[in-house]
């Protein structure tokens, strides 16, 4: 059952910590549309978590799922679609979220990042001897990059998901 009339998919990009699955969950529930979830999908079908795939494949294989993956979810229905960080790095990725969806950036200060990511082991590329100096240099490239989304929408420290979803819907 539908409830949103969607015209296309609404693509979540940012960075690691910006809520792009807690807030696409909610904002798909609200809306009354499919949830879709780049990440989940390769780990179910690789039957694996992203940190395993990362450790036995590499990231370079990783990439290549996720972008297969990201065109099938397009072309399959229209939904809440949220992404890795890293996908809308991709310019292939970059072109078919903009010929297919509509992407929306989870805009949030590094700090704020750094408070929701440190104590979580589920991110690989922050599996190095300093993970905040890996994670603000990763900030630090792709902010320019995630600016070329359709639109912005900033969360801080104290925004509920349910605010997020709200800023969303507004934008
Ligand atoms: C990545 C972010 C992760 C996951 C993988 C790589 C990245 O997703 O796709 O670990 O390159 O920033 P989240 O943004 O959901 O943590």
């Amino acid at each position: 059952q539908g409830g949103f009339d969607l015209h296309k998919t609404v693509v979540l990009v940012g960075m690691m910590g910006a809520g792009k699955t807690a807030v696409g969950r909610a904002l798909a529930a609200r809306l009354g549309v499919p949830f879709l979830d780049s990440d989940a999908e390769i780990e179910s079908a690789a039957n694996m978590t992203i940190p395993e795939i990362f450790e036995r494949d590499g990231e370079p294989f990783f990439r290549t799922k996720e972008s297969q993956v990201i065109g099938r979810l397009l072309d399959e229905q229209k939904g809440i679609l949220s992404t890795g960080g890293g996908a809308f790095l991709q310019p292939e990725n970059r072109r078919i979220i903009a010929e297919k969806g509509a992407a929306v950036w989870l805009r949030a200060d590094l700090n704020v990042l750094w408070t929701r990511v440190r104590h979580k082991d589920t991110r690989p590329l922050l599996r190095t001897a300093d993970p905040y100096a890996t994670l603000k240099s990763l900030y630090e490239a792709r902010v320019p990059v995630y600016a070329q989304a359709d639109l912005t929408v900033d969360s801080d420290g104290e925004t509920s998901i349910e605010n997020m979803v709200g800023r969303v819907v507004d934008a």
